[in-house]
């Protein structure tokens, strides 16, 4: 059992990071591979709540080795404040481990992303302000700046010269706003560099050689399968890969190592920031399932926007992240309901569409085709197994996997660690 994958399903906030946190015991490793502090991910341990952005979830497990791998983008004064964070209460961060290759997001690309987002107007994305799709950018445009570079002044110096460049002529002219001093920049970073030095390692190394000895290793996605750069409703999307690829080039693994793709797939559907979600309630049942569910967001505190489930989408990250299994998370939200209305299909254009659109244009169009399934009102929250459920929850639970194409190894009924029912072991 060697590698395994766990990933958001639909538009992030699934509950990747309970997930995560109750694999964390059994497991060696756990990795970010992408993304970065645009994450937020809870994890409620006894009366203890924890908000990560940038450290993987196993860092709350004593016996699991925490990684933020190549495909990360990391914003150094967030992760050393989230670790003094976790020092302060209590928990060892010693372990980690962050590749040297690991692009940096500078104080320049957090200015960008609130320029650029702001010039958009009605058209912006809604990203959470963090510098994430700047720094992907200079990434792909050969401008990044890497974590070893904080180890090499001159190499430095010249790169951010570099970055600043173009960068400057476009904050000065375009967009009205103050130059950015090179020295500055560089001053910052390098103050970052003897801090960030005890972790930074050749994490693609470790892992392949903990692999070969048979260890366990966890890829956890940050966001979802929608907010895929390149399978995700696009432009409305993060800039790097949550999808189950993501983790081999995130991480520097090949996919024959990888035997299980977990999804993680809540009981109803959320979306933050903007974009087309066909399922989205504007009614009474929206600010329902939001107060109930608690859909704030971890990152930014924005209202999540919510709907109810589509397995029109479901079906999609099956196909595109060839998932063995699925964790959904949330069922004791839907307590209450007489009825629960499933989006089985799309109407678009008056044709029914059972799979996801390739094209926006029709995606934007998609009306929901719903299916009713019938209620419970029992409390499941202390549910242990599947038969401790009621009739109808366990109905649902069996509808939503019928129509999902994976089967669904665990429930959540609860946020904290001990509140899942575990139907087939993931390990
Ligand atoms: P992530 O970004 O995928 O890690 O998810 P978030 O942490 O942003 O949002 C998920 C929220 O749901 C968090 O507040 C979790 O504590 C909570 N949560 C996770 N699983 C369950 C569950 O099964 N039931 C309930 N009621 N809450 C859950
Ligand atoms: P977790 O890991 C939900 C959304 C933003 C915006 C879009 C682009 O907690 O599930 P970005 O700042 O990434 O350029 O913003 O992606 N977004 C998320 N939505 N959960 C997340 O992370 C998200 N990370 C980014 O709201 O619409
Ligand atoms: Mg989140």
């Amino acid at each position: 059992m060697p590698a395994l994958v766990l990933l958001g399903a639909q538009w992030g906030d699934e509950g990747k990071g309970k997930a995560t946190d109750l694999l964390g015991g059994s497991v060696d490793y756990v990795v970010r591979y992408q993304g970065g502090n645009n994450a937020g991910h809870t994890v409620v341990v006894g009366d203890q709540k924890y908000a990560l952005h940038l450290l993987p979830s196993g860092i709350l497990s004593p016996g699991c080795t925490p990684v933020i791998g190549n495909g990360v983008v990391v914003d150094p004064s967030v992760l050393l404040s989230e670790l003094s964070g976790l020092n302060e209460r209590g928990v060892d961060t010693s372990k980690l481990l962050i590749s040297g290759n690991a692009h940096i997001i500078t104080p320049y690309n957090v200015t960008v992303d609130k320029v650029t987002e702001r010039f958009l107007g009605k058209r912006k994305i809604g990203t959470t302000g963090r510098g994430i799709g700047p720094t992907y950018a200079d990434k792909i445009n050969r401008v990044g700046i890497r974590v070893q570079d904080l180890y090499d002044e001159s190499i430095l110096t010249q790169k951010v010269e570099a970055a600043l460049d173009a960068k400057n002529q476009m904050l000065t002219k375009l967009y009205n706003r103050r130059a950015i001093a090179v020295e500055q920049v560089v001053g910052e970073l390098l103050g970052y560099a003897d801090k960030l030095a005890p972790y930074v390692s050749d994490t693609v190394l470790v892992l392949n050689q903990a692999l070969e000895q048979d260890k366990v290793v966890l890829f956890e996605g940050g966001q979802g399968t929608l907010l895929d750069i390149d399978h995700g409703t696009y432009p409305f999307v993060t800039s790097s890969n949550p999808t189950a690829g993501g983790a081999c080039t995130g991480a520097g693994v090949g996919p024959t190592k990888i035997s299980r793709v977990i999804g993680i797939l809540k009981a109803y559907t959320t979306r933050v920031g903007a974009g087309p979600f066909p399922t989205e309630l504007f009614d009474e049942d929206g600010e329902a399932l939001r107060r109930i569910g608690g859909e704030r967001g971890v990152t930014t505190g924005r209202d999540r926007r919510c709907g109810w489930f589509d397995a029109v989408i479901a079906r999609y990250a099956t196909r595109v992240n060839g998932l063995t299994d699925f964790f959904l998370t949330k069922l004791d939200v839907l307590t209450g309901w007489e009825q629960i209305p499933v989006c089985v299909a799309y109407e678009i254009d008056g044709k029914r569409v059972e799979e996801l659109p390739y094209s926006q244009t029709d995606f934007h169009h998609a009306k929901p085709v719903y299916e009713m399934l019938p209620g419970w009102s029992e409390d499941i929250s202390k549910a242990k197994s599947f038969s401790d459920l009621p009739k109808n929850a366990q109905a649902y639970v069996k509808a939503l996997e019928e129509m999902s194409g994976a089967p669904i190894s665990a429930i959540g009924v609860g946020p904290g660690r001990t509140e899942t029912i575990e139907i087939n072991s993931f390990l």
